[in-house]
């Protein structure tokens, strides 16, 4: 088998990449570990930043988000018996969308569809051949058993925090960062309505919580939990409890409504990045480059902003010959990857606890400063809501 680009991974990095290449004249074939039910079925993410909405609208793939996507302003920043709305409309002129990553996914998979483009789900035993050539290839095994092989003009390692690609460069080459954190969240999917307008990030002694959403009838919630946390721990009124308690139901006129519980699952935190995002005919887009914790919601933005410079420096690779930005794609990227790794890091920081009173005081301090200073807010509000994608 032959076509001019093979993406690995079947996440929002390889569906969207593979439709924008489309769109371009450029073919693809696109070719996934897991099955199409689990690809769509997964929880993650929940914000859209306002450039990933512009693109989205530019691709023709925003009908279901104009209808379902909710725009916010900005969000609420919470201690214990302060609250304070950092408005990004005001401080920016941007907004965010609360958009599932699961809808996401839906929309680039039934576009994938309507177009007839090729996936392969449910492949193993996926191998990088020939990437420090012009003529690459990757094999893997089918759904069926059979072994395969697709030669191409470029590969594209979509497949997020582990998959094979990032470890085709060779070790000589690449430098890699890291930093795990002391903490791991709670990620919590309730049917019950928001109990908040727009989401709420609480500082609290016991440990930061958020109040997300996914509609006007499922609210999504994180707790701060220790790592190697259990979830079966974790009863559903404990759950409850500790969101009460962390989010201040029943203080200064506010409470918290709850519901069904329909998911309980606990994440690790991490920040890691590696250069360069190109070696030869590899390019790496996405978690298959770089993961940030995700209390400033940076991590599927990221793998977007990645893309959008991703498939124009492709479609001149391989229509044109021309490599000019192929050749400046890490540099363009990464610069990205960089400051949203900075705020990612940052957020984290500051509304996690570690059981330290000097580190609380800290906390409190910057909070404070971010909520009554508007130049503060507004550094908050510009990295938040996003950097237009070429910054
Ligand atoms: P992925 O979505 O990971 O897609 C990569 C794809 O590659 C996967 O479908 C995988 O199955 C496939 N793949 C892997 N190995 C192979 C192989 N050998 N062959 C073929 N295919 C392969 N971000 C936030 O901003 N907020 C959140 O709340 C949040 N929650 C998250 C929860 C979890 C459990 C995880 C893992 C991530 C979360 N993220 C969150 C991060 C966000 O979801 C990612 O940044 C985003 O999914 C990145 O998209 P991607 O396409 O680069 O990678
Ligand atoms: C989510 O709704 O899943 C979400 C929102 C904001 C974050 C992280 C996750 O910072």
């Amino acid at each position: 088998m032959r076509t001019q680009v093979v993406i690995i991974g079947a996440g929002p990095a390889g569906t969207l990449l593979s439709e924008m290449l489309a769109k371009d004249g450029v073919e693809s074939v696109v070719i996934e570990r897991r099955t199409e039910e689990y690809v769509l079925s997964r929880i993650r993410a929940g914000i859209l930043e306002q450039s990933t909405v512009e693109l989205l609208s530019e691709l023709g793939l925003s009908d279901r988000l104009d209808e379902d996507g909710e725009q916010h302003r900005g969000i609420h920043l919470q201690w214990p018996h302060e609250r304070h709305h950092i408005d990004f409309t005001d401080l920016t002129g941007r907004s965010v969308w609360v958009y599932g990553q699961t809808q996401l996914q839906h929309d680039l998979v039934d576009a994938l569809k309507r177009r007839g483009q090729v996936v392969h789900y449910g492949v193993s035993d996926t191998e990088l051949h020939d990437v420090d050539t012009d003529h690459p290839a990757v094999s893997f095994v089918d759904a069926g058993g059979v072994r395969q092989r697709i030669d191409a003009d470029v590969i594209a390692g979509c497949d997020g925090s582990f998959g094979p690609s990032r470890s085709a460069v060779p070790e000589r080459l690449r430098r890699t960062w890291e930093r795990t954190y002391p903490f791991s969240w709670l990620g919590v999917l309730a049917d019950v309505e928001p109990s908040t307008d727009e989401l709420i990030y609480a500082w609290h002694p016991d440990g930061f919580a958020l109040h997300s959403m996914r509609s006007r009838a499922v609210s999504r919630f994180y707790l701060q939990v220790p790592n190697g946390t259990d979830v079966s721990a974790w009863s559903h009124d404990r759950i409850w409890d500790a969101i009460g308690s962390r989010l201040g139901d029943g203080q200064d006129g506010w409470t918290l409504r709850t519901g069904l519980i329909t998911d309980a699952s606990v994440l690790p935190m991490r920040s890691f990045v590696q250069h360069p995002m190109r070696y030869g005919r590899l390019f790496l887009a996405g978690d298959a480059a770089h993961i940030v914790p995700p209390t400033g919601a940076k991590g599927l933005n990221l793998a977007v902003a990645d893309v959008a410079l991703l498939a124009p420096a492709l479609v001149d690779l391989v229509l044109k010959s021309d490599p000019r930005l192929a050749d400046g794609y890490s540099a363009a990227a990464e610069r990205r990857v960089w400051r949203c790794t900075h705020f990612s890091w940052w957020m984290t920081r500051m509304l996690h606890t570690t059981g330290d009173d000097f580190d609380a005081q800290l906390q409190l301090a910057q909070l404070r400063w971010i909520t009554s200073s508007e130049a503060a807010a507004t550094g908050l509000a510009e990295n938040y809501a996003g950097l237009p994608i070429g910054f």
